[in-house]
């Protein structure tokens, strides 16, 4: 054969090889592609054999083309071999996972209770008013709850119906606290006028259970202790309160009552935010009564080591059940308690 012919021959075996095993399309054809192109009887082992039949002066440049063509086809052959693996490991490692992006099983979220929601908005109102937020102890003493707050030993809200007394050796005074005006005295006690505190806690009382009645429940106390405060102000901020809680235009009024520790003292209502005064299902009249209130009796301010010549002071105490009831259109103080998350979930939404 003319050599010229021959290498001629050898590149198109060279690219028809190349072409094959590019398009070998499994490990298992590739293998078919390595015998048809190296195999003893394909072209190029062929010319490779009939060496000895050419002239031993042109044997050394067709040598070397022949393993040129023997080396660039045993590379394709390695090269598709790593990408076919690569290809079925792959394929494999697909078929194989595990798909984690299924949706999981939800754990049901927790929220703040009502009353805890209820309770925070109460004292954050306060708070925008440039009040401080103090809390104190469910325990206290006979001074604290009553003596020190005026209220006399004979008064009827120290009668064991009213109030829960713990029964400790050598501590005969200590009783569940039956309202949070305890930390009004605590409150002058650790700081000086000018005095503005919320106290938000739980209170007892000796109550039985019933729709309107808890014998837990809480209370939000208020005092302030400055120099001239008036009863215009205790009003002034009880009805921005009242805004900040219910609705812009909320009315408040002031009717006379009696609190041992305070003089004068107050029931305070709120206009209805359901019918706006006018009297509806929820009010009866017009007004909700939603606290009571007045100004700091001299003797409670002395008891808390304030000088009544010199500072004024007023206070208040909110029931939190109350105006969570009355926001929320809730008809039973039960419900709060029961632990029964149909009712609690529809307050799931609030963060406050
Ligand atoms: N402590 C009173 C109660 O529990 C409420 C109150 C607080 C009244 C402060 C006047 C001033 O009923």
């Amino acid at each position: 054969m003319d050599p010229g012919e021959t290498i001629a021959a050898l590149e198109r075996e060279r690219e028809r090889g190349l072409a094959v095993i590019r398009e070998a399309a499994s490990l298992e054809a590739l293998r078919d592609a390595e015998v048809a192109i190296l195999g003893r009887r394909a072209p190029v082992p062929s010319i490779q054999r009939s060496l000895g039949d050419v002239p031993p002066e042109e044997r050394p440049a067709l040598g070397r083309a022949i393993n040129e063509v023997f080396e660039a086809l045993r590379e394709a052959l390695a090269e598709r071999e790593r990408e076919l693996r690569a290809e079925r490991e792959g394929a494999v490692a697909e078929a194989d996972a595990i798909d984690v992006t299924l949706p999981g099983r939800r754990l049901p979220m927790g929220a703040l209770h009502v009353l805890t929601q209820t309770e925070r908005a109460m004292v954050d109102a306060f708070v925008a008013l440039g009040y401080r937020v103090m809390e104190g102890p469910e325990v206290e003493t006979d001074w604290y709850n009553f003596e020190a707050l005026n209220i006399p030993p004979d008064h009827p809200a120290r009668t064991v119906q009213d109030t829960l007394y713990l029964d400790v050796p050598d501590a005969p005074d200590l009783l569940l606290r039956t309202q949070t005006s305890p930390m009004q005295i605590k409150a002058m006690e650790v700081q000086p006028p000018p005095l503005y505190v919320v106290v938000p806690g739980r209170t007892y009382r000796n109550d039985t259970l019933d729709a309107t009645h808890s014998p837990v429940f809480h209370q939000v106390e208020g005092l302030a202790v400055d120099e001239g405060l008036s009863l215009a102000d205790m009003k002034g901020t009880l009805e921005a309160w009242a805004r900040a809680m219910f609705s812009a235009d909320q009315r408040v009024r002031l009717r006379p009552d009696y609190f041992p520790f305070v003089e004068p003292g107050a029931q305070v209502d709120v206009s209805c935010f359901a019918c706006d005064g006018s009297g509806c299902r929820i009010c009866g009249n017009g007004w909700l009564e939603i606290m009571g209130a007045g100004m700091v009796h001299p003797k409670v301010l002395e008891n808390g080591g304030v000088d009544p010549e010199r500072y004024t002071g007023y206070a208040w105490g909110i029931g939190v059940e109350r105006v969570a009831m009355l926001r929320h259109g809730i008809p039973d103080i039960r419900l709060f308690y029961e632990g029964d998350v149909r009712f609690l979930e529809q307050f799931a939404g609030g963060t406050v």
